[in-house]
């Protein structure tokens, strides 16, 4: 495995984000946008773990890390599915020594029916942050719903999200799908990165998936850094993705040192 001493900025690391994240220095991010394995849901990587308590030690070990290197001021976002949310929470985020702000629950409206239970049309965010925190409301103000037009109360730019968050989910057809198995809408990470950064900032990415957290941040002109284990998925999913979105990036190390770091160019160097 990769030797991930001093992880660089703008990087993308095939390796696992524990040794990324222990390279960091404390104190030194301004927010982590975690979408770990869930227990058993889906991908392959959510199966690797053989009981929940392996499941929990393991994330209370990377999110130790996630703790240790936010600034006072940093945002921690960790998804996560309905079976596994609470315990997440109780088992593991409880244990330090951070402010829980919210529970997000992502709406996206559709699902498979069950007999015995209701239909899963959410998952489940969970926001914590360091007491300094502070969220930007105006950023990520959404619109009001109908009715209401001449109440004067209303703020113009729209009214301040509140913790239920509807976006639909990325369909095969959809232009932003990569054919991830467990693939987010890019929308879910740009409102945590507008609410909760600001540009020039640092944010870590411990699991990168198909680069959907990626994307925004190099959209939004964040400095990010972000692990990922799976080759195939840097490869053929978040480089051409990279690619698609006309996001430059350097990959003379990736070449010379294969899988080690992509570069992406700053904003201002964007064509
Ligand atoms: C739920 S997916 C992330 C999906 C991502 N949010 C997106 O929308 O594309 C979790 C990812 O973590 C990766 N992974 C699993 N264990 C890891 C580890 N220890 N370090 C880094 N990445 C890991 C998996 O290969 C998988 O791609």
């Amino acid at each position: 495995m990769l030797n991930v001493k001093q992880p660089e900025k703008n990087c993308i690391y095939r390796a696992d984000c524990i040794e990324v994240l222990r390279g960091l220095p404390e104190r030194s991010v301004d927010l982590v946008i975690a979408d770990p394995p869930y227990y058993r849901m889906k991908g392959d990587f959510d199966f690797v773990f053989q009981t929940v308590s392996e499941y929990l030690a393991w994330c209370t070990e990377w999110v130790r890390e996630c703790y240790r290197i936010l600034k006072p001021t940093g945002a921690f976002y960790c998804w996560g599915s309905s079976q596994m949310i609470d315990k997440l929470s109780v088992e593991v985020l409880d244990k330090f020594d951070w402010i829980k702000r919210n529970l997000i629950v992502w709406n996206y409206r559709t699902g498979r029916p069950a007999k015995a239970a209701y239909r899963n049309e959410a998952e489940f965010l969970w926001f914590y942050s360091n007491p300094l925190h502070e969220i930007n409301i105006d950023a990520i103000r959404v619109p009001y719903d109908e009715g209401g037009e001449k109440d004067k109360r209303k703020n113009p730019k729209g009214k301040s999200c509140g913790n239920v968050w509807e976006f639909s989910r990325i369909m095969p057809n959809y232009r932003e799908s990569t054919g991830h198995p467990t693939q987010k809408p890019e929308k879910l990470a740009e409102r945590m990165i507008l609410a909760s950064s600001k540009a020039g900032d640092l944010i870590v990415i411990p699991f990168a998936g198909s680069g959907s957290e990626i994307v925004p941040c190099a959209k939004l002109d964040r400095y990010f850094i972000a692990a990922e284990t799976n080759e195939s998925y840097v490869k053929n999913i978040i480089l051409p993705r990279l690619e698609k979105e006309r996001i430059p990036f350097s990959n003379n190390d990736y070449r010379k040192q294969p899988l080690a770091t992509l570069r992406p160019l700053s904003g201002a160097d964007r064509r």
